[in-house]
């Protein structure tokens, strides 16, 4: 039996009368990169904020690392990458990831460390004094990345990290995605890039608030009888039920 990472069982989120998660039933297990895809609106955000801490469900459980959310044992073993990125941007690049770290309770000697390894990664090394405010908005994505790094978490939930990325450097973010794979890093991403879906060991769908096709993307476009993951999208978004 495989080591779970992250449970949710009927989980349901209503805002009002509106139910945003219906009964979704998800299982990760550690070490797996995991995409989370499906329409706008489907709940893949609603999700991940359950799980983070930042929103409390309806119903039904959540579980990170076998902990109940929401948690400030979870929080400290966790990396969040919002799908808007929170950042200061009246701080510099280096501040940023200085007051993430701080918030971990890193040391100085620590947070160097830390900061070289992802300031390479996120090829900003030459930007590491300049105010966040005076960044792109994919160079601010790519930021974002780093804060949720910095602590070295255990399990990473990144919703659509690549968003505004140019490809070049998306492929090296998922080259060093399945870099925190060998090292055991449990990786919940949700994307629209169908390309980027293929990379992932697993993939779920979600609409409407639940799960309703989910398996290796393979086995997923064989079930679906799609010719590519875009076409097995479309019909996953449009079939009935
Ligand atoms: N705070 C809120 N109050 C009311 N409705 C909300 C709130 N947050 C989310 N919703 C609704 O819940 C549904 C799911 O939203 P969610 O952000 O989880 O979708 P998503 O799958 O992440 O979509 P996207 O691909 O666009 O990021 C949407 O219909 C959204 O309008
Ligand atoms: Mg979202």
């Amino acid at each position: 039996m495989w080591e779970k990472a992250i449970s949710v069982s009927r989980l349901v989120k209503r805002f009002g009368d509106f139910t945003a998660l219906n009964g979704l039933d998800l299982e990760i297990r550690k070490g797996e990169v995991y995409g989370l895809l499906g329409p706008n609106g489907a709940g893949k955000t609603t999700a991940i904020k359950i799980l983070t801490g930042l929103l409390k469900r309806s119903s039904g459980e959540a579980e990170v690392l076998g902990i109940r959310a929401p948690s400030k044992d979870i929080a400290a073993r966790i990396g969040y990458m919002p799908q808007e990125t929170a950042l200061y941007v009246g701080l510099t690049v280096h501040q940023n990831l200085e007051f993430f770290g701080r918030l971990f309770g890193l040391d100085r000697a620590r947070i160097l460390s830390r900061e070289a390894e992802l300031l390479r990664v996120i090829d900003l090394e030459r930007w590491r004094d300049e105010l966040v405010a005076n960044l792109s908005g994919g160079m601010k994505h790519r930021v974002s990345l780093a804060c949720a790094l910095i602590h070295e978490p255990e399990v990473l939930f990144l919703d659509e990290p690549t968003v505004g990325v140019d490809p070049e450097l998306r492929v090296s973010f998922w080259k060093y995605f399945s870099n925190l794979k060998s090292r055991g890093i449990t990786i919940l991403i949700t994307t629209h890039y169908m390309d980027e879906a293929g990379h992932c060991d697993r993939v779920g769908f979600m609409r409407s608030g639940r799960l309703i096709a989910e398996g290796e993307p393979a086995a997923v476009l064989k079930e679906s009888g799609a010719k590519s993951l875009e076409d097995a999208f479309l019909f996953y978004a449009r079939r009935d039920g």
